[in-house]
């Protein structure tokens, strides 16, 4: 009961928040317009001056639309023909002169509430929704943890009204209307990206609707007005993983990893994320996916000779070949791997490192910290960890005989348990870790001076490796057809059996 009534003070309290917000939107635009009639002689003086600004966004809004247009191509032509040149002509840059489906995607983000995809949604989806709470802000979006109607979780991104992006535009242009369709083209970008670059490690877009949750498309004041309809995910808490067991950390860097091969042989060639950073990234159900996709990019670096292609970085600087073609070779791809280096391996992946894999994890630390591995060959030396860890091969060396030590009980579990802590747990009460097998739980048991049983739960974790529940001592067995209790012979434990 306390928890509805706090959920319902959350939906009032994000209900509040976001009223409050759209209010003092209302206000700041209603004042901008105010200030122009103020008097006379600033008319003539705004006119000019918002004549020109409002010349400075339109050229602002094109750039953006600019950005966007090679996106739209059909897949596979991004080799030879130039898209700068193309595009500098100064034409329309309509999508019309492209394939006929691009131009259906162009309207699509446009014109918004048609669906794209049967199952896609749209405007309508939105209708009678129920708002949670706050996931995340940036710079440019808010995201918001959304109930559709049906019930079903997902989350929405908007422009953030109160982020970086849209208050410089206010300084510069002062046109609340104009700024929100300019930043709106991040999220049109976003769309455009989401839909070209589907994998299992980016976040899944839903469908978008443009205008306003209801609207029928932008019209009016809802102009440029995006909604995105994504996946919802939990935002990526570094501290949080850095406490949690190897296995996670070792899954948030594979995932990444895997996203980067993706990306460095996606369907726009090669992409560099410029803004690298853990909170571009959400997890769903402990798989790490890409969520902010604005500041991706496939364009190649041009130059003449090597010198022309150095990645730097605050503690170090790399010189990459040019090639014959006059463009930096691998040059997105290695700015993702170091980047995945220094903000995500240096943190996560040495760190309690099971010791039969520490030799493989030290020298993925060093080429990658060095760059001297391409995504292939890192991505291969990761899948060998999986490997190896999955199967248990990197626990040859411990004596098989040691299992003998432990009386088993099996369809057994445990209860009036005398529980001790051990790090990292998979449980906040008591010694939860994950084991290969039985002989690997007994090795860790005697390697635990508190411990004198186990509990094999019949649960697991992502790898498929076994949850081991470690203790003093229990009171009773209790019937529990999943489960495998091991006693270790040598210190009888005080226990009395049933
Ligand atoms: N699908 C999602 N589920 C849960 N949380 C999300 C989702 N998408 C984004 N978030 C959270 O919202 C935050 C802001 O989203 P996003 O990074 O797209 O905005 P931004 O304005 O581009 O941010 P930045 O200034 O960091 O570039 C993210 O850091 C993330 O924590
Ligand atoms: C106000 O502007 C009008 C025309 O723009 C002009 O005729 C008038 O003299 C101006 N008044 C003052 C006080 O400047
Ligand atoms: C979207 O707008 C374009 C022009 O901007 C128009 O040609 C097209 O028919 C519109 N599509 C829909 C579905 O409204
Ligand atoms: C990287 O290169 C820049 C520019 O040439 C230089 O200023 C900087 O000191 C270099 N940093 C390192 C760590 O070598
Ligand atoms: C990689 O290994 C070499 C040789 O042992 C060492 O000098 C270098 O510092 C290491 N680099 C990283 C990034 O760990
Ligand atoms: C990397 O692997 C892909 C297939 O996954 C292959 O097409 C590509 O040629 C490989 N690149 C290099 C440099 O080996």
């Amino acid at each position: 009961m306390p928890e509805m009534g706090n959920s319902l003070r959350a939906a009032a309290l994000l209900a509040f928040v976001v009223l409050s917000i759209l209010v003092s939107l209302l206000i700041s635009s209603v004042q901008q317009f105010g200030v122009s009639h103020f008097s006379n002689a600033t008319l003539a003086v705004d006119e000019q001056e918002f004549a020109s600004l409002r010349g400075a966004l339109i050229y602002q809004l094109n750039e953006r639309r600019k950005e966007i247009i090679p996106l739209l191509l059909p897949d596979g032509d991004d080799d030879d023909d130039d898209d700068e040149n193309g595009l500098s002509e100064g034409t329309r840059l309509s999508p019309q002169l492209y394939s006929p489906l691009d131009y259906n995607l162009w309207n699509e983000i446009t014109n918004g509430s048609r669906k794209a995809h049967m199952d896609e949604m749209g405007c309508e989806s939105l209708v009678d929704m129920q708002a949670m709470e706050v996931l995340g802000s940036g710079y440019t979006k808010l995201v918001v943890k959304v109930n559709l109607a049906g019930g079903q979780p997902v989350a929405l991104k908007l422009v953030n009204e109160q982020g970086i992006d849209m208050s410089k535009c206010l300084e510069d242009f002062k046109d609340p209307q104009g700024c929100r369709e300019l930043v709106s083209y991040k999220l049109k970008k976003e769309i455009v990206l989401l839909q070209r670059l589907q994998h299992p490690n980016v976040i899944k877009l839903k469908g978008h609707c443009a205008g306003d949750a209801r609207g029928q498309g932008g019209r009016g004041a809802e102009r440029g007005r995006v909604t995105v309809i994504l996946e919802q995910g939990n935002p990526l808490q570094m501290i949080q993983l850095l406490q949690s067991p190897w296995e996670d950390r070792f899954r948030v860097c594979l995932d990444l990893v895997r996203l980067l091969h993706f990306l460095s042989q996606s369907p726009l060639g090669s992409v560099a994320l410029l803004d690298f950073q853990p909170r571009q990234f959400v997890t769903v159900s402990g798989e790490l996916k890409l969520t902010d996709l604005d500041d991706a990019s496939a364009e190649e670096t041009p130059c003449q000779t090597d010198a022309d292609c150095t990645l730097q970085f605050p503690h170090r600087n790399f010189t990459l070949p040019c090639s014959y073609r006059g463009v930096c070779e691998g040059l997105n791809e290695k700015r993702n791997i170091y980047n995945a280096y220094r903000y995500f391996f240096t943190y996560l992946l040495p760190h309690q490192a099971p010791p039969g894999l520490t030799h493989l994890v030290d020298h993925i630390m060093n080429s990658t910290g060095e760059l001297k591995a391409d995504i292939n060959q890192t991505l291969e030396a990761f899948e060998h960890i999986l490997l190896l860890y999955k199967s248990g091969l990197h626990l040859d060396n411990l004596p098989p005989s040691i299992i003998r030590d432990y009386t088993v009980m099996r369809g057994m579990g445990t209860s009036g348990n005398v529980e001790y802590s051990c790090w990292p747990s998979y449980s906040q009460q008591g010694c939860v870790l994950s084991v290969h097998s039985a002989r690997e739980a007994a090795y860790i048991c005697n390697s635990h001076s508190q411990c004198n049983s186990f509990t094999l739960t019949g649960q697991k974790t992502w790898t498929g490796r076994l949850l081991a529940s470690f203790r003093s001592s229990f009171s009773h067995l209790v019937p529990d057809g999943t489960s495998e209790v091991y006693v270790k012979k040598t210190k009888a434990p005080e226990t009395s059996t049933v």
